[in-house]
């Protein structure tokens, strides 16, 4: 089962996106602060969390952005080209000198057929994307999972379109006063569509903490 859930959580996002923060900090040091990007393309940019930490960093010209939702109402403060509200696997892309993405691409369906694409758009791509084992305790409870790939899966796709590939992958345990605390974190972040779950099993739901896994991927052709 897969649920979109950003569209009514974006408004909570950003004070429970602790661990997304972390990624976007972290992403950002993948990305040369020394050159000069003329066109820069973000996907499934949110609220923007990893946009406002790369924007006064990177040294660009322009920007673009996108998102399935409509989420400009939080880039009030920046100051981009286009926004293409879209879902990121059915777009045609211009070129561009960077491609990045932070805490997206685990929802893509087909990430070869995108990457496939993104590489014919830009000879540079920086992305980070939770891997296999991610929120293991809500598929232990509920059998609920995304289709989590591993970074070995990821690293061996990207090495069919990129020359050269880095990587760091990284595990995080979040900790909560409750299990119930944890679930209401998680629905407050989107993750997943907990309202299709019983309330029994959502009771019996034994965990107090929840395990992140994340990879990070430098790409260049
Ligand atoms: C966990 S949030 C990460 C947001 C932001 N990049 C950050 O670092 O906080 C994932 C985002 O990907 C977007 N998304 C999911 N599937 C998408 C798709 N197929 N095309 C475009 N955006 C998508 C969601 O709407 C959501 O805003």
């Amino acid at each position: 089962m897969k649920h979109l859930n950003f569209n009514k959580e974006f408004k909570n996002y950003d004070a429970n996106a602790t661990i997304q923060k972390k990624v976007a900090d972290k992403l950002l040091t993948f990305i040369d602060k020394n050159t000069f990007y003329e066109s820069v393309l973000e996907l499934g940019c949110g609220t923007g969390i990893f946009t406002k930490t790369f924007f006064n960093v990177l040294n660009f010209n322009a920007l673009d952005l996108n998102d399935i939702f409509n989420t400009k109402e939080y880039f009030n403060t920046i100051s981009y080209r286009d926004f293409f509200i879209d879902d990121m696997s059915k777009m045609h892309f211009d070129k561009y000198s960077l491609i990045v993405s932070s805490s997206a691409f685990q929802w893509v369906e087909n990430l070869e057929e995108l990457i496939r694409k993104l590489s014919f758009s830009s000879d540079n791509l920086v992305f980070s994307i939770y891997t296999k084992g991610n929120l293991i305790e809500i598929l232990n409870h509920f059998s609920i999972s995304l289709n989590y790939l591993t970074t070995t899966d990821i690293y061996n796709l990207l090495k069919k379109y990129y020359t050269n590939v880095k990587y760091i992958d990284e595990t995080f345990s979040l900790e909560f006063s409750s299990p119930l605390e944890a679930l209401k974190h998680l629905k407050k972040t989107g993750v997943t569509g907990f309202q299709k779950s019983s309330y029994s099993l959502t009771k019996s739901f034994n965990y107090k903490n929840l395990t992140y896994k994340v990879s990070y991927f430098s790409c260049e052709k």
